[in-house]
């Protein structure tokens, strides 16, 4: 049935970051079953994905060279690939600190600023920000950048909105991912006391929202931070008096 089922990113050329695995994967496989022409990339080598470090400039300028070269134009850019550090704020080295903020908020800018000229009007760009961004997070430098990673998504949103370049965020809370299989089981159990719907995520609950900011269904949602958490920073940390009252 799903063949008889319009596709909704019909040869649109997308471009995804981090896209070896986890969710740059799960959405690289969603934008290509949706009909995009779906460019996916990654640090590391792996099937299917082209080489390149968000942080690397010139890696940046060459892909923009070879998209011009092979579409003439591109139609999105997700912002996905990124790394975390669990250090506190005593802990954590301004090396650290750097090398966290290179990758989540260097790595975008250098990705808008090097593909948006390849963009014509309805083109999308999306950033993957983390409940992180919307919350004291303790890992700090993890924290701060996707906060960051929030001020260039609104400020991209205002630079490009006149070129009908649209420039949105999704914050995912805790999706099951090699990500997050690193972390200690006392950080998933207390994620899942706080999260509403008392369970984790996956890639196949991000992916949809990506698809949908991509299509023409967004065409006039830009500058939007949407969570996909479970209802993690709804209530604004206060969900344990909540359950101490039942
Ligand atoms: P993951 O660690 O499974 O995958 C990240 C991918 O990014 C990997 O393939 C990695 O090789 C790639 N990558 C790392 N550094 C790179 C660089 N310099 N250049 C290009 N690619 C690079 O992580 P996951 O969970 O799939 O995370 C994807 C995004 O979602 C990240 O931005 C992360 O911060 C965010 N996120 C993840 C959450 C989770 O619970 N898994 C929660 C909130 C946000």
């Amino acid at each position: 049935m799903t063949g008889l089922h319009p596709k909704r990113l019909p040869g649109r050329v997308v471009v995804v970051t981090g896209a070896a695995r986890g969710q740059g994967a799960a959405e690289a496989e969603a934008l290509t079953r949706e009909g995009a022409r779906v460019v996916a990339t990654d640090v590391t080598d792996a099937p299917g994905c082209r080489r390149l470090d968000v942080t690397d400039e010139q890696a940046w300028a060459e892909l923009a060279l070879e998209l011009r070269e092979s579409y003439g134009e591109i139609h999105g850019l997700v912002n996905n690939a990124g790394i975390t550090w669990r250090a506190r704020l005593d802990e954590v080295s301004p090396e650290d600190f750097a090398r966290v903020h290179a990758v989540n908020v260097v790595g975008p800018l250098l990705g808008i600023r090097h593909l948006a000229p390849l963009m014509r009007p309805g083109a999308s760009i999306v950033n993957v920000g983390s409940s992180a961004a919307l919350t004291g997070h303790y890992p700090v430098a993890y924290t701060s950048s996707k906060w960051a990673l929030r001020g260039l998504s609104k400020t991209a949103a205002l630079e490009l909105g006149p070129r009908g370049v649209r420039v949105n965020m999704i914050h995912p809370g805790f999706i099951e991912t090699e990500m997050t299989a690193s972390a200690a089981p006392a950080f998933r159990a207390a994620n899942i006391r706080e999260t509403p719907l008392g369970r984790t995520g996956t890639v196949d609950e991000v992916t949809p929202l990506v698809v949908f900011l991509l299509s023409a269904e967004s065409s006039f949602v830009t500058g939007a931070e949407i969570p996909v958490d479970g209802g993690l920073t709804a209530h604004g940390g206060v969900k344990s008096i909540s359950d101490a009252l039942q």
